[in-house]
């Protein structure tokens, strides 16, 4: 697939196939995030694997769609809140790099925003100073859903003199 293909075809996936993924294919898609644009090198990303216990205590809804892997990517704050408003978008390439990296081997992940609640940070022992960007699903799709149409750009462009 060229980079377009990966791009378009890429699905949030909700439903996961059982087949383990290798850690380090995901070590592999997660170094890809480290190509990921960051202002002044801060590389605010941090990434916490999510072990059974820890899962089961944060009882998730749908338990991550029950993907056979679960990780948070966590962002360090900078120094002023634009640093840190950077960072998370820094931090937020880095994901969708990942994101795309395991597209490309067949590879989905659901995004799930509990990890930002008070209760799931005091569960993953995220420390002051540091956003929860998600908590990713990984795995092998189950299911693939049509793509969710999307507006035109023409419709948000503005071309200013
Ligand atoms: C910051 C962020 C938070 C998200 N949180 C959730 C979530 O909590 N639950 C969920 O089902 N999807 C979540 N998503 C995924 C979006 O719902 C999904 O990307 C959107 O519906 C478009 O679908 P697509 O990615 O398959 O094109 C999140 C996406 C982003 C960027």
């Amino acid at each position: 697939m060229d980079i377009l293909e990966v791009i378009n075809a890429r699905r949030n996936i909700k439903k996961f196939k059982s087949d383990e993924v290798s850690l380090g294919r995901i070590e592999h898609w997660l170094q890809a995030g480290t190509m990921a644009p960051n202002h002044r090198m801060t590389e605010p990303w941090e990434v916490y694997f999510i072990g059974e216990e820890t899962r089961a205590q944060l009882n998730h809804k749908s338990n991550f769609c029950n993907a056979p892997v679960v990780l948070a990517v966590l962002s360090k704050h900078g120094a002023t809140d634009f640093e840190t408003f950077e960072n998370a978008l820094a931090s937020a390439c880095f994901v969708q790099n990942f994101n795309l990296a395991a597209w490309a081997e067949g590879v989905g992940t659901f995004w799930s925003s509990i990890g930002s609640s008070p209760r799931s940070r005091a569960i993953l022992g995220v420390p002051e100073g540091y956003d929860v960007i998600g908590i990713f699903g990984v795995g092998y799709p189950e299911e693939i859903k049509e793509p969710k149409e999307r507006t035109s750009i023409t419709e948000k462009i503005k071309h200013l003199s």
